[in-house]
C-alpha cells in the first residue's frame, strides 16, 4: 500500500518548519532570509490573528522568501471557508530567484495562491477600480513612507468594513508614522495581540469612514512607542 499523501494542512506547516530550520534553498546574500523574513514567533502571531478572523480573501504585500506568506496559508487551510484565496503582490520575486514562490508551490499552494508580479502601489490601484474585495491584508512591502502610505489607502478601499490590516515592521518609523494617520484619522483600532512583536494589525471602521478635510487631526508620532 503507498504511504497516505499529507493532508494540505500538514504540508505547508511542514513547509513553515522547513523553512525556518533550514532556509531557502536559495539566498540574495548571506544571512539575507533572516533579515528580511518575519520570525516564525511573529509568523505565529500573524497565523493566529488569521485563524481568529477566519478570512476567506487574504491580500499579501511581499512575498520574499515566502515565511509570512506559509503562514497566512497555514490559516487559510485552517479555517472552513469553501473558496480561500491568497493574493499576493511582489514586484521583485524573480531577485529572490522565486524561491518564495517555489516554496508555496513546493506546499501544494499553486491553486490557493496567486502572483502579481507589479508593485503593491499599482497591483492595489487595479485591485481597488476592478472592485476587488478582501476579507485581510498583511502589507510587508516597500518600506518607504510614500509607498506604505498608498499600499495603506488602497488596502483600506480594499478590505471590507470591520476587516483586518496588519503591518510588519512597525519599529521602523515610516512604517509606524504611515500607520498613525490611519489610526489617527481613519478610526483603525489597533487589535490587541501585537506585544512583543513588530507586527501590529488594526481593524477598520464600520460602517466605512470617510474624514471631512476640515477635521484633519495632525499625526506623525506612533501612539504605541
Ligand atoms: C521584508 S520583505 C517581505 C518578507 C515577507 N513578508 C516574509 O516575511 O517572508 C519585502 C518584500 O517586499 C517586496 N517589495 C519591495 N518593494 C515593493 C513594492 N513596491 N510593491 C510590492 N512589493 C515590494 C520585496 O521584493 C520583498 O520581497
Amino acid at each position: 500500500m503507498s504511504p497516505k499523501a499529507p493532508q494540505p494542512l500538514e504540508r505547508v506547516r511542514t513547509a513553515r518548519r522547513d523553512l525556518a530550520s533550514n532556509r531557502p534553498g536559495y539566498e540574495r546574500a548571506p544571512g539575507d532570509f533572516n533579515r528580511v523574513s518575519v520570525p516564525t514567533r511573529d509568523g505565529d502571531q500573524l497565523c493566529d490573528w488569521l485563524v481568529a478572523e477566519d478570512p476567506e480573501v487574504v491580500i499579501e504585500v511581499g512575498l520574499a522568501y515566502g515565511a509570512s506568506a506559509l503562514a497566512i496559508a497555514e490559516a487559510l487551510l485552517v479555517g472552513d471557508r469553501p473558496d480561500p484565496a491568497h493574493s499576493i503582490i511582489d514586484p521583485y520575486q524573480d531577485r529572490f530567484n522565486d524561491a518564495g514562490w517555489a516554496v508555496l508551490d513546493g506546499a501544494g499552494l499553486a491553486d490557493m495562491c496567486t502572483l502579481d508580479r507589479k508593485r503593491s502601489q499599482f497591483a492595489l490601484a487595479d485591485m481597488a477600480s476592478r472592485g476587488v474585495t478582501a476579507d485581510v491584508a498583511f502589507v510587508d512591502g516597500s518600506h518607504t513612507f510614500h509607498n506604505v502610505f498608498v499600499d495603506l489607502f488602497f488596502v483600506s478601499e480594499i478590505v471590507r468594513p470591520g476587516g483586518l490590516v496588519i503591518l510588519d515592521d512597525c519599529d521602523w518609523p515610516a512604517v509606524a508614522i504611515a500607520a498613525s494617520y490611519y489610526e489617527t484619522n481613519m478610526r483603525w483600532r489597533a487589535e490587541p495581540g501585537s506585544t512583543g512583536t513588530r507586527l501590529r494589525a488594526f481593524r477598520l471602521p464600520t460602517p466605512r469612514y470617510e474624514p471631512r478635510f476640515d477635521e484633519f487631526k495632525p499625526f506623525g508620532a506612533d501612539p504605541h512607542r
